[in-house]
């Protein structure tokens, strides 16, 4: 007797697709990155990845990245430079036309979770040859990002087979965070003065993930506005990354238009666009919130949908249409749990649709050419 056994379907266990386990995931994944790498006891991060004082030089900070990963590199770059170093995130495919000057205390840190794509390989060699130091911030031991960057961090995901990046933006996204501490506390001669209330969040980040995932209205909320015309994502602050995050994410698995905007942005040309068939999700992060509330309060005017992105007891709630609720953390993190409900937004958008949502078209994992 022979059992018909698809290696395929065995390794999606009891998911549908692989996007939808390796949202899952990331309570693991996420708890094996951070695993010896932060030390609340002494309230400093640990990333004994790198030695005591290796960044004590660095003036300033290119990150260089392109799709997730860049968003993933925004939200690293805005966290530098709340936290008093000088930084800029840059598309690596643009690096060759447009990189600011860089010398030997410019540090570049290609982001990349597959270390092989070809303009994110380009724009490294370019800042090596220019003279900068590298590091790569990479998922896999032996990319040749991790050979060719004089440092690399490895955010320890686990295989991604989904196209969509999901558990591998969480991942490079605190990692980033962590980095960033630990480079403006090395510059500065001390740790940044907010350390103590992120160490023990990041250490609670697996456990608010599960909270997400066990409690997620994502799938009432796709199926509510399943025949919208477009979907607009808003954040400022560290909430923009993951606005444009989950537009990149919806319009790569669902086929559908959607895009990402600053908040304050809207009213610069976008709000055109709001209409009563334009969801709008807007993201809170606990940075300038009430503005972001007051830009999602202009397009529900025009007769938008809001649906707000944030924790139960948020002035927001009582505004929107609808809400999807994270824990409250600190504001550092936020950003990164309501991506995971955007995430399962878009997920369960595309499977209504009845999208191939591992493989969606005219995309590869790891993009090779220029
Ligand atoms: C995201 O869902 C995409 N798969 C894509 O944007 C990806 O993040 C980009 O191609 C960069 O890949 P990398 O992280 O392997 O460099």
């Amino acid at each position: 007797e022979t059992v018909e056994w698809d290696p395929e379907q065995a390794g999606k266990g009891e998911y549908d697709h692989f996007m939808l386990k390796e949202i899952h995931e990331q309570p693991t994944s996420l708890a094996q990155a951070i695993e010896g790498r932060i030390d609340t006891r002494n309230d400093r991060i640990a990333l004994s990845d790198f030695e005591p004082g290796t960044f004590d030089d660095v003036e300033s900070v290119q990150f260089v990245a392109c799709g997730t990963s860049y968003h993933a590199a925004l939200y690293g770059s805005l966290g530098l430079n709340q936290a008093g170093v000088r930084s800029t995130a840059l598309l690596a495919n643009e690096y060759s036309v447009s990189a600011p000057p860089v010398d030997d205390d410019t540090l570049v840190i290609a982001v990349t979770q597959s270390g092989e794509t070809a303009d994110t390989l380009n724009a490294l060699r370019q800042a090596t040859a220019e003279g900068a130091r590298t590091l790569t911030v990479t998922n896999v031991v032996g990319s040749t990002a991790a050979r060719e960057a004089d440092d690399a961090l490895f955010i320890r995901a686990g295989p991604e087979i989904g196209v969509a990046a999901t558990k591998t933006f969480s991942s490079q996204a605190v990692m980033l965070t962590l980095l960033c501490q630990r480079i403006a506390a090395d510059r500065q001669g001390e740790p940044p003065a907010d350390l103590e209330s992120l160490l023990p969040a990041v250490e609670s980040m697996p456990s608010a993930l599960d909270e997400v995932l066990d409690s997620s209205d994502a799938a009432a909320i796709a199926r509510q506005y399943d025949d919208s015309q477009s979907y607009f994502f808003i954040g400022r602050g560290l909430g923009f990354p993951v606005a444009l995050e989950g537009a990149l994410k919806f319009k790569e698995i669902t086929y559908e238009h959607a895009e990402g905007f600053a908040s304050g942005e809207l009213k610069h040309g976008p709000l055109a666009l709001v209409t009563p068939d334009t969801p709008v999700f807007a993201i809170f992060t606990g940075q300038e919130d009430e503005k972001t509330l007051k830009n999602a309060e202009e397009a529900q005017t025009r007769g938008a949908p809001v649906v707000a992105v944030c924790p139960d007891e948020h002035a927001a709630v009582a505004v929107a249409d609808e809400h999807l609720a994270i824990p409250d953390t600190n504001a550092k993190l936020a950003g990164l749990l309501a991506n995971v409900q955007l995430q399962l937004v878009s997920y369960h958008a595309a499977d209504l649709l009845d999208r191939p949502i591992d493989k969606p078209r005219n995309l590869a994992k790891s993009v090779t050419v220029e």
